[in-house]
């Protein structure tokens, strides 16, 4: 049986596609998963992390910024996975591609109307669908300020509006950044750490949407 795809998305550049993208790539690897990040990214922003000290932890990565991105990933799914696709900032004939064969789409988003305003044109392409198909997808609040009123809001908002988000949100910490200087996420430098079970939880998250079982996987 072929593995899930996961396609990480959004038209709104920065968002932290990359960063949802490697982390969980890393957490599924260090619980024994095979996962497989595709880069589909011209700017491979995840290819460059992979030839620094760390390596992403191991995890493969191939890059495939063509529209044939989607085959690529369905080839993958078949012996390895999960596969997670990370895909351009900017609307791309390859991100359509991905969201044509994907299983699952995260759309991260930082809590400012001007994100959010952006980020609903990916919502709209979602919702439309591609190919005729519309995959399930989830908003993921990224660089979000624990129990900030303007993240509360803008939750709030898109669940009005009939945009699921995640309970659990990627929290603005600076570990972050200093783990990617080492080609590296939280989970690799502190596994027991507030960052590492952040991840952890937006990972069980999709686990259970795609209806993936923890005790199957442990
Ligand atoms: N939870 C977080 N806490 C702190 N910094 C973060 C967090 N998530 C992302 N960042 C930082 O925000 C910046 C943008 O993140 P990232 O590169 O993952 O976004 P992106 O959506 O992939 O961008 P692009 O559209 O350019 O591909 C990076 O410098 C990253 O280190
Ligand atoms: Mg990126």
């Amino acid at each position: 049986m072929a593995s899930p795809i996961i396609t990480i998305a959004t038209m709104k550049g920065g968002s932290g596609k990359s960063t949802v993208a490697g982390c969980l790539a890393v957490h599924w690897h260090l619980s024994g998963r095979n996962p497989i990040i595709v880069d589909a990214d011209p700017q491979r922003s995840l290819a460059r992390m992979a030839v620094r000290e760390k390596a992403l932890g191991g995890v493969h990565l191939v890059e495939d910024p063509s529209e044939e991105v989607g085959s690529t990933a369905q080839r993958l799914s078949r012996s390895m996975g999960p596969v997670i696709i990370d895909t351009p900032g900017f609307r791309s004939q390859s991100t359509l591609a991905c969201i044509g064969v994907t299983d699952f789409v995260l759309v991260p988003v930082k809590p400012s109307p001007f994100d959010v305003d952006r980020m609903l044109d990916t919502l709209n392409v979602l919702i439309n669908g591609v190919s005729g198909r519309r995959p399930t997808f989830r908003c993921l609040l990224t660089q979000t300020t624990r129990d900030s009123v303007i993240a509360k809001h803008i939750r709030a908002e898109l669940a009005d509006a009939g945009f699921p988000v995640l309970n659990s949100e990627l929290i603005n910490r600076v570990i972050y950044a200093e783990a990617a200087l080492w080609g590296a996420t939280p989970s690799l430098l502190d596994q027991k750490g507030p960052a590492a079970r952040e991840i952890a939880a937006i990972a069980d998250e999709v686990d259970d949407i795609l209806g993936v079982s923890q005790a199957a996987v442990a």
